[in-house]
């Protein structure tokens, strides 16, 4: 039996008081804590960059899960991973050729980080087959990224036993955008190994319970 990796993202958590957020996650059992890094370019939104990533780091004891929503990941990778990533997921969609996709997810391993590799909601799970037996990690968006508390889109959780069956048994396949207690059971069924989830687990009054809620 896999566990479930959770991985809440701090997207949802207050900024006045981010490491007194951090901690709340990780003393109620979050596996991995999930950054949003958004550029105004490749999503309309923009969060986080690398000194934020870097003082995060000195103050959480879980690793950090990156989620680079930028154009020209390839530039920034190496700073992220400096600045403390553990995990760099990328976006399919941000990148120009087969060969930009090999070197970057060959850069982000030799630097001793899990290399990942997003597809947003319209991107046919085919295209990123050749790419799963070099990942670590597959992330598939349920909602389009660019911004916490949107709806979960059933249709981009139908993509994950495709993805499941071009895969060996070491991919992790997660799922991010909209989970919920019962959007999560609809991807763990499909076989989904990790959860991202924002808002269902900041918002709530119980944040251990509602991480409890998602395995
Ligand atoms: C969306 C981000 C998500 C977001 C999820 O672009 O990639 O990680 O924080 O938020 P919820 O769980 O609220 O949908
Ligand atoms: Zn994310």
């Amino acid at each position: 039996m896999s566990e479930i990796i959770i991985s809440p993202s701090i997207l949802s958590a207050d900024f006045a008081n981010l490491e007194r957020d951090i901690k709340k996650v990780e003393l109620a059992g979050a596996d991995w804590l999930h950054i949003d890094v958004m550029d105004g370019h490749f999503v309309p939104n923009i969060t986080i960059g690398i000194p934020v990533v870097k003082s995060i780091k000195k103050v959480s004891n879980i690793p950090l899960d990156v989620h680079l929503m930028i154009e020209n990941p390839a530039k920034y990778a190496e700073s992220f991973i400096q600045a403390g990533a553990d995990i760099l997921t990328f976006h399919y969609e941000a990148m120009k050729s087969e060969n930009e996709i090999l070197q970057l997810i060959e850069l982000i391993k030799s630097l001793n980080c899990k290399a990942g590799m997003s597809i947003k909601p319209k991107t046919q799970p085919e295209k990123i087959l050749p790419y799963l037996k070099e990942l670590d990690l597959l992330l598939v968006m349920t909602v389009e990224p660019g911004f916490g508390g949107q709806k979960f889109m059933p249709d981009c959780a139908e993509k994950i036993p495709l993805i499941k069956k071009h895969s060996d048994e070491n991919l992790i396949i997660q799922v991010d955008g909209g989970i919920n207690e019962q959007t999560a059971k609809i991807c763990k069924d499909d076989g989904a190994s990790s959860l991202v989830a924002g808002n269902y687990i900041y918002k709530s009054e119980n944040v251990q319970a509602a991480i409890s809620s998602l395995r």
